[in-house]
């Protein structure tokens, strides 16, 4: 384990817990939200996705909730945007950072964004430029890292294949001046020696710093490959209160980790986010509720009051 104490959180739930949940929350709820988990100590939180409201509507006030938040300045409120249209509108929002996001895969990237993988980096490309000259932050994502659920899932045959074509990817964004990827387990189908495995493909040319990692929890892999990731030390991990949401283009694919059971993991282990998970548990079961949904939390339902 590489020896770090302190581990940042990247909060996802009101952008990719909410994108793919049935009910739809009210643009207030959402405000609410995302204020309360910046209450917590969280420093980053997805706010929102300028994306065509017809092919996400739960997404669709994205500029009225991030322009109605009363907003903390340690705080990082980014958008999703696929293209030049969106980074305008995510301009309009004041979003203090952005995130674009590939795919690892050709099939989803046609199923999600309507291109290839290279129209969607070209797309990219005007954004990056903007983005530079606003000195705007800009994150990047690879979707399908361990598994896509329209070419199949990975196996020994043909993972090593794949996870150059994730490294590419990967390494493009980065190139084109994203500071960060997030690893994308979309459909949640990566098992440990598979997320080992993928890691030492990535970190024999990018920095661990540059990587985070985004595990979906289908298939209750996700807590189990963050702790490969922090033993070849990525420590930034994406997660989304009570397990909210899915991917609306991964047909199965349930929530994000938790971040309460992340955070549960990490105190255990001893290691700093500065979040209080109590308050965090807090809003888990609040969130549940307003929902009319099971909390896709463990730790939620086992620390309840
Ligand atoms: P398209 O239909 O190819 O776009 O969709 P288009 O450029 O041909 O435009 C068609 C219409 O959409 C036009 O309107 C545009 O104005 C409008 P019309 O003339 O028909 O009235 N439009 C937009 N409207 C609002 N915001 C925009 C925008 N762009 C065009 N930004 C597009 C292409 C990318 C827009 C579409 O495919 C789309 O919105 N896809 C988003 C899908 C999505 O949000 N997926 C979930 C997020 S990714 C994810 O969850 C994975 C992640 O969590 C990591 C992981 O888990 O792996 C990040
Ligand atoms: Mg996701």
């Amino acid at each position: 384990m590489s020896n770090k104490s302190t581990v940042r959180i990247v909060e996802v739930g009101p952008r990719d817990g909410l994108q793919n949940e049935k009910e739809m929350l009210s643009c207030n709820d959402k405000v609410q939200l995302i204020e309360a988990l910046a209450k917590t100590g969280i420093q980053h939180i997805e706010a929102g996705s300028f994306v065509s409201p017809k092919w996400v509507p739960q997404m669709a006030d994205s500029l009225q909730v991030m322009q109605g938040i009363q907003r903390l300045d340690n705080v990082r409120y980014a958008a999703l945007t696929p293209n030049m249209k969106g980074f305008q509108q995510a301009l309009e929002a004041g979003a203090s950072e952005i995130a674009i996001f590939a795919a690892a895969s050709e099939s989803f990237s046609q199923k999600n964004i309507n291109c290839s993988i290279e129209e969607s980096l070209q797309r990219f490309i005007p954004i990056m430029d903007q983005a530079k000259k606003l000195n705007l932050p800009v994150r990047g994502y690879v979707s399908c890292i361990l598994g896509c659920p329209y070419e199949g899932a990975i196996t020994q045959d043909n993972a090593q294949l794949y996870f150059t074509q994730v490294k590419y990817v990967s390494q493009r964004l980065l190139d084109m001046g994203c500071y960060e990827v997030s690893l994308g387990d979309t459909i949640g189908t990566g098992t440990p020696g598979f997320t080992e495995q993928l890691l030492q493909v990535l970190l024999s040319d990018i920095p661990a710093a540059q990587l985070a990692v985004h595990f979906h929890d289908t298939y209750g892999q996700a807590l189990a490959n963050i702790l490969i990731a922090l033993q070849n030390g990525i420590f930034t991990i994406d997660s989304s209160i009570a397990g909210l949401g899915g991917c609306p283009y991964a047909k199965g694919a349930s929530g994000n980790v938790a971040t309460e059971d992340v955070l549960y993991m990490l105190q255990g282990m001893g290691i700093e986010t500065g979040i209080h998970l109590t308050e965090v548990i807090k809003i888990g079961n609040w969130i549940s509720q307003k929902l009319n949904r099971v909390n896709g939390s463990k730790v939620g339902l086992a620390l309840q009051q």
